[in-house]
């Protein structure tokens, strides 16, 4: 019953983010959604709801849609329509709503803390740095600048208004874990764009 409810949801996501081109794509809810199955198995709790809340976590985002009264809305009726209890789709519900890390709210369940440090580790790395180029690009944003009012709304300044944070922000023992690897990766990615830009 659980793999067709995740399959179900998998085509719900498919459905709704094929198109996105801000970092927030089909591939980084399946990432998100695997990464939490995986955090959940190794910290010991509920993995079938750890990646439903992880393929869900950005359906309600308020910078994603122009709508999140109705993505809510639309969100619960599709939970109602799959075999799952009251209470799970509680569990998921508040999982979701404190995913956000602009929201700052801090998750009050360890599924929530899980999906949280799965969305988190998605925004670190190799892959973290290309989305966040993405993002950037989208918005139209300078790569670098010296020119300090450019310099502010480049993607290199958001490695250090947020990227560069998050080692220190996760939950889990498993995500820190995870984390250490991929913002040693970023510090590195750093240095040699600066001794790039620097060069002549
Ligand atoms: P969340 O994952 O909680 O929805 P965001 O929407 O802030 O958080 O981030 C989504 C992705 O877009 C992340 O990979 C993040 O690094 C990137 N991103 C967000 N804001 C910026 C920005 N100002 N410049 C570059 N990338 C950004
Ligand atoms: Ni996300």
């Amino acid at each position: 019953m659980d793999d067709l409810i995740l399959k179900q949801t998998k085509a719900f996501i498919l459905k709704r983010f094929q198109y996105d081109a801000t970092g927030h794509d089909f591939a980084h809810m399946e990432r998100v959604a695997k990464m939490s199955n995986y955090l959940a198995r190794k910290e010991n709790v509920d993995c079938f709801l750890a990646e439903m809340a992880g393929w869900l976590h950005d359906v309600t985002d308020a910078k994603l849609t122009d709508h999140p009264n109705n993505a809510e809305k639309e969100l619960l009726e599709f939970l109602h329509t799959q075999s799952l209890t009251p209470i799970q789709i509680n569990t998921i519900i508040d999982a979701i709503d404190t995913v956000s890390f602009r929201k700052g709210k801090k998750p009050n369940s360890i599924i929530g803390q899980v999906v949280q440090d799965a969305d988190r580790l998605d925004a670190i790395g190799a892959i973290g740095i290309a989305r966040a180029f993405s993002f950037g690009g989208n918005k139209n944003r300078p790569i670098y600048s010296e020119i300090p009012k450019e310099k502010e709304l480049s993607t290199i300044q958001h490695f250090y208004d947020k990227l560069l944070l998050i080692k220190d922000k996760l939950h889990t023992d498993t995500a820190k874990q995870i984390a250490s690897e991929r913002h040693a990766f970023m510090e590195q990615y750093l240095n040699q764009f600066f001794k790039e830009w620097n060069l002549i």
